[in-house]
């Protein structure tokens, strides 16, 4: 695992967008990219779309998004395929038509879990899949506990990740989903390289569990450790807990 410790979170988000744009340079003939969505990657989105009106061209570009919140009217501003679209995708130009993820107002959220992992599989390779990661170490929405060689499937939130994840929906923890579709530790790690930022001091501890910690289904990102291309990209807050 590559560790990269940065001072600030705008040099996180430099590296990151480096990381992404080169892998949209080197495919002009197309190429697919992993989104996370949350906080932690907007410094770096913010640095793409700056890249993309310099001439950094996405037309050739393929997106999958990690997760959905199950139950969110399609177009609610807090879903995540709205939100990757406000934040990234409109931005730079990439064909929603191309910018795929979970569809959480599926009737059948079972299904659409199964058809997810099929639209995964069959967009491969992920030349890159940006990362972010929980204070309790889960890894796209999954949660402590998930086995480390899960597919996309639907599940239940913690009540920490939920009260988290309350400052997007005017802090009423009420309105945030119970349930989730996301990608499976085992289909993002087919993803050729995974690039995780973190920053803060509230993600130490989980940057040390995912990084040196055991490889343990307790942390989910611990999973990165045995992925053969990870690069780590945290600031020195969220360094403090590595050794
Ligand atoms: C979002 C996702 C989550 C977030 C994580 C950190 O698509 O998969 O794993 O990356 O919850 O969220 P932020 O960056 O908001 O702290």
């Amino acid at each position: 695992m590559e560790v990269v410790v940065l001072p600030t979170p705008e040099d996180c988000g430099h590296v990151v967008a480096d990381v992404v744009t080169a892998a949209v340079e080197a495919a002009p003939g197309g190429v697919t990219i992993g989104l996370a969505t949350g906080s932690s990657p907007l410094l770096a989105y913010r640095t793409l779309i700056a890249r993309h009106e310099a001439g950094l061209r996405f037309d050739h570009v393929t997106a999958v998004l990690l997760d959905e919140y199950v139950g969110l009217p399609a177009g609610h501003p807090e879903s995540y395929r709205e939100v990757i679209r406000r934040e990234l995708t409109d931005a730079v130009g990439i064909d929603p038509a191309r910018v795929h993820g979970p569809d959480g107002s599926a009737p059948d959220p079972l299904q659409a879990a199964r058809d997810y992992e099929a639209l995964v599989t069959s967009v491969r390779p992920v030349a890159v899949q940006v990362l972010g990661i929980g204070a309790n170490g889960h890894v796209g929405f999954n949660e402590p506990g998930s086995s480390l060689a899960s597919r996309t499937r639907v599940k239940t939130l913690t009540e920490q990740t939920r009260a988290d994840n309350a400052r997007f929906f005017d802090g009423d923890v009420a309105a945030v989903p119970r349930h989730v579709l996301t990608q499976g530790l085992g289909t993002i790690s087919e993803a050729e390289h995974l690039v995780l930022v973190a920053t803060g001091a509230a993600k130490a501890a989980a940057v040390a569990g995912a990084a040196e910690g055991p490889v343990t289904t307790s942390c989910p990102g611990s999973v990165l450790q045995l992925h053969p291309h990870v690069t780590l990209v945290v600031d020195e807050a969220a360094a403090s807990g590595l050794q």
